[in-house]
């Protein structure tokens, strides 16, 4: 007979190489946790419902909560040999409180049971998403209100267009994240489900009480159906989801960090504690959090689209190919969290070098708006204002020069009564303060923008 823990049928025991492929403990021991939390739950229920004696309930679950113990004192090795976290727990507990660890698997598989693990872990992780998103949330905002004076271009095409105020540009990300953090928050519902007491897939002949078991664990609700318990991996495949849009978001924020801290942008300047430096070019400091955080969100992509082809086909109940739902998605839950907290203080470190900006917005077109707009004050149409704009920052280039260097003279040829006034206009911080629309750059606008952000803070 096989001495593997379900080996009564086999005659003889696994190749080593089976054994090798088979197992899933050097991935699934992340959730010793979650299964020792899931078997007490059970096993307390099995001992009121009587299923099993209340004192085997209670010697089941003082070894359990020894080996929890043993666990952190760092003296349990687990081993291949038994497959994976259920069965090397179930190993361990046999070794500690003799045969008796034999009826912790009373009305329960594997499979309603490595689901349960994965519930109660995603339920964990996500909420400590919701947390460094906040974190990094807060972060944006400190830095908005710390620069509510700097005016910097804000651009398309990568090209200069019109002054914003930097709080403006930066707030943008905390909008983007407050999604993501509504999107995590409405997930928890469908995490927070008890596929336990499914059993394989059909149910259990046990007079057990799924409620107790789901109650005892916080679950909100039970899985109506025990098939779709044991097969449901949509939950995860959400929270992946997830993990791609905070991801693909967190990217975008690391591209205009890397651009921002080049020499040719000079607008922020990291902290040493978050740059790395060449082993060959002394001068150099390099945004490397930034940029791991931009080529780990191709990473994330990639573990989304592998578990959406392993779940695609799978025919009903549980099939082995589910095994293969954790490594992927334990590496995303972490890449996310860790970029998350990184980025955080990343955003709390930086200087914004307001200096530089400061001469920078004077030397652009990026007020070529305010004076089509300002021509449009006297009448003129503003496809012509624009035409007529266009033509004088032709001009301007071919002199090296910008629109505030332009004589009066020169602008009362565009129109006659152009005023002293023009200059006033042209300022980037007056085209910024004229923005004073609801989700406007002016510092009004900005400031309740703010304040709006803030009531979204846990
Ligand atoms: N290690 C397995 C997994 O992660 C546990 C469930 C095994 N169930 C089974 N019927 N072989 O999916």
């Amino acid at each position: 007979m096989s001495d593997a823990l379900w080996g009564g049928r086999f005659e003889s025991s696994m190749d080593e190489l089976v054994e090798k492929f088979n197992q899933s403990i050097d991935v699934d021991q992340t959730l010793f946790y979650e299964d020792i939390e899931g078997s007490i739950a059970h096993v307390t229920m099995l001992g009121d419902c009587k299923i099993i004696s209340n004192d085997e309930a209670k010697q089941i679950i003082l070894g359990l909560l020894e080996l929890k113990t043993a666990y952190q004192n760092g003296e349990i090795t687990f081993t291949s040999k038994y497959e994976d976290i259920h069965l090397n727990i179930e190993h361990l507990l046999t070794e500690r409180i003799g045969a008796v660890a034999g009826k912790l698997h009373t009305g329960r598989s594997r499979n309603d049971q490595v689901a349960t693990d994965m519930h109660l872990y995603t339920y964990k992780k996500v909420k400590i998403m919701i947390d460094a998103l906040n974190l990094l949330q807060q972060s944006i905002i400190t830095s908005a209100e710390q620069n509510i004076d700097v005016i910097i271009p804000g651009y398309t095409h990568l090209q200069r267009a019109q002054p914003i105020l930097f709080a403006h540009h930066i707030m943008t990300y905390f909008w983007m994240l407050q999604r993501d953090k509504e999107r995590l928050t409405e997930s928890l519902s469908r995490i927070n489900m008890s596929p336990l007491g499914s059993g394989a897939l059909a149910g259990t002949t046990y007079p057990i009480n799924q409620q107790q078991t789901a109650d005892h664990l916080k679950f909100e609700q039970i899985y109506p159906n025990s098939i779709d318990a044991v097969s449901d991996r949509d939950y995860i495949l959400e929270t992946m989801s997830n993990i791609n849009l905070i991801m693909m978001h967190l990217s975008r924020f690391s591209e205009e960090i890397i651009l921002w801290c080049s020499h040719e942008f000079n607008y922020i300047t990291l902290s040493d504690a978050y740059s790395t430096g060449s082993s060959i070019m002394p001068q150099k400091k390099n945004p490397d959090m930034a940029e791991l955080v931009r080529g780990k969100s191709g990473t994330v992509a990639g573990n989304y689209i592998g578990m959406l082809m392993t779940l695609k086909s799978l025919p009903l109940a549980y099939n082995k190919d589910l095994q293969e739902d954790k490594k992927s998605f334990f590496d995303s839950l972490e890449t996310c969290i860790d970029s998350l907290t990184i980025f955080s203080g990343m955003i709390d470190t930086m200087t914004v070098n307001k200096n530089h900006i400061k001469m920078t917005i004077e030397q652009d077109f990026s007020n070529a708006t305010e004076l089509a707009d300002y021509l449009v004050g006297f009448g003129i149409p503003f496809r012509e204002a624009h035409a007529l704009t266009g033509k004088l920052v032709g001009e301007c280039i071919k002199e090296n020069i910008f629109l505030k260097d332009v004589s009066l003279d020169k602008y009362r040829a565009i129109h006659p009564e152009i005023t002293q006034e023009i200059y006033s206009i042209l300022q980037p911080k007056a085209a910024v303060e004229r923005r004073t629309n609801f989700n406007g750059t002016s510092t009004k606008s900005v400031l309740a923008q703010i304040k709006q952000g803030k009531s979204k803070l846990t």
